[in-house]
């Protein structure tokens, strides 16, 4: 028996959600690029849920479920003020509230085709407003309640800020969602796939997920690509950082892919909002940064940009704190993580996989007394 580090290579499933082949993302079979451009956030996740893209009546019924669906019991914005709130990263916040979400759910034990798409509807409204909630009481700012005349990814910015945002912040914040909905068996993904094949139920799998996500090899590198644009500080002292890093051996946050080989369809999408919104903020220098940082680390390695890298300085430019950015990503991912949870579901098997043993061979138990 021989293994495959990182299961590089390993197809572990099937499925008909998202599909990567030849460096082309798409969602049930519609190209990531053409999504972008036109499709609403809520569209993506009627389509990932659904397998096909919703009509006018069923996207218009999908949006009410999560507006109304987006408030939070009171009791459970208490429980964020029992934090330790000074010293808790967002991202684990998120993954216990998420957690804490399945205990309020009187259903959240029934596997019913009903009660699981309740229970999507109840995460995929209700992380919207966990995020945003956590960002303000850990501030000493009071939650701001969900409008309903306001779609995702406007209400996301409103509870965020208590300010109605711009067209133009909506549009970006709306794509850059579609952007990271789903991405075919992802470390996350396949976490909560693993997780639910137990058949465990949602939140046990969505909570999983989120843990995976974390990691700045996955989704925590999008904060560390702001982290290191901080450190750099300016345009001119990219290309000695960047040639420090790699003389260390050290990893660039934001680029290379176990997948893609000539580079992320994502990644060209957000260094076009990056670079329209940082002009619009009058903070060019962060898309400048990041076009020298990309430079001088693709003349050295040829590992383009990934999803994460320009998305940085685009939530930089939505005046979003930097450790808000991976939860975001997990407010979009986890429609991805839904639609993976109900097709684990419908056709389950156990994931098991088995490990190269490379331990001592038999040995022979030592009594504690003589070792
Ligand atoms: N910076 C410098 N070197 C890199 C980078 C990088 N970002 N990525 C890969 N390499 C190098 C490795 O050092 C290694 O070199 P070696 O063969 O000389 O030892 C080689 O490329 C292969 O790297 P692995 O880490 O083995 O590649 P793997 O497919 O396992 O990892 C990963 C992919 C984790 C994305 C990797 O490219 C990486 O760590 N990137 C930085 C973190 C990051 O941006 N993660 C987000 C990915 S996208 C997402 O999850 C949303």
């Amino acid at each position: 028996m021989t293994s495959t580090r990182g299961l590089e290579g390993v197809v572990a499933t099937q499925s008909s959600i998202s599909s990567i082949i030849d460096d082309t993302l798409t969602y049930v079979g519609y190209n990531i690029d053409e999504l972008a451009d036109n499709a609403s956030f809520e569209e993506v996740i009627y389509l990932l849920w659904h397998k096909r893209l919703p009509k006018m009546d069923e996207l218009t019924e999908l949006k009410q479920q999560l507006t109304a669906n987006m408030s939070l019991p009171q009791e459970f914005l208490n429980h964020f003020k029992t934090y330790p709130i000074d010293k808790v990263h967002p991202m684990s916040a998120l993954r216990s509230a998420v957690s804490l979400l399945g205990l309020y759910d009187d259903k959240s034990e029934d596997m019913s085709d009903e009660a699981n798409y309740a229970k999507a509807i109840n995460l995929q409204a209700k992380i919207a407003t966990i995020v945003t909630a956590f960002a303000r009481v850990r501030k000493g700012l009071e939650p701001v309640a969900p409008r309903a005349d306001l779609g995702y990814a406007a209400n996301f910015l409103y509870m965020l800020s208590g300010k109605e945002p711009e067209e133009i912040e909506i549009e970006a914040f709306d794509k850059a969602l579609v952007l990271h909905a789903d991405h075919e068996l992802n470390a996350s993904t396949f976490t909560a796939r693993v997780c639910v094949a137990t058949l465990s139920d949602m939140y046990s799998g969505v909570t999983s997920a989120i843990g995976a996500l974390k990691g700045p090899l996955h989704g925590g590198a999008n904060e560390q690509v702001m982290k290191m644009l901080s450190e750099i500080g300016s345009e001119e002292n990219a290309e000695a950082y960047i040639q420090e890093k790699l003389a260390n051996k050290e990893k660039i946050m934001g680029f290379g892919h176990r997948v893609y080989r000539q580079g992320d369809p994502r990644a060209k999408h957000l260094r076009e909002m990056s670079k329209q919104l940082t002009k619009l903020r009058g903070e060019e220098k962060w898309y400048n940064m990041s076009i020298r940082v990309e430079a001088a680390f693709t003349a050295q390695k040829n590992l383009p940009p990934n999803v994460d890298f320009y998305s940085a300085s685009v939530y930089h430019s939505l005046g979003i704190e930097h450790d808000l950015f991976t939860p975001i990503f997990a407010v979009s991912r986890v429609s991805g993580w839904i639609a993976h949870i109900l097709e684990q579901y419908e056709n389950n098997r156990l994931i098991r996989p088995r490990a190269e043993y490379t331990g001592p061979g038999m040995q022979k138990y030592i009594p504690i007394e003589d070792r």
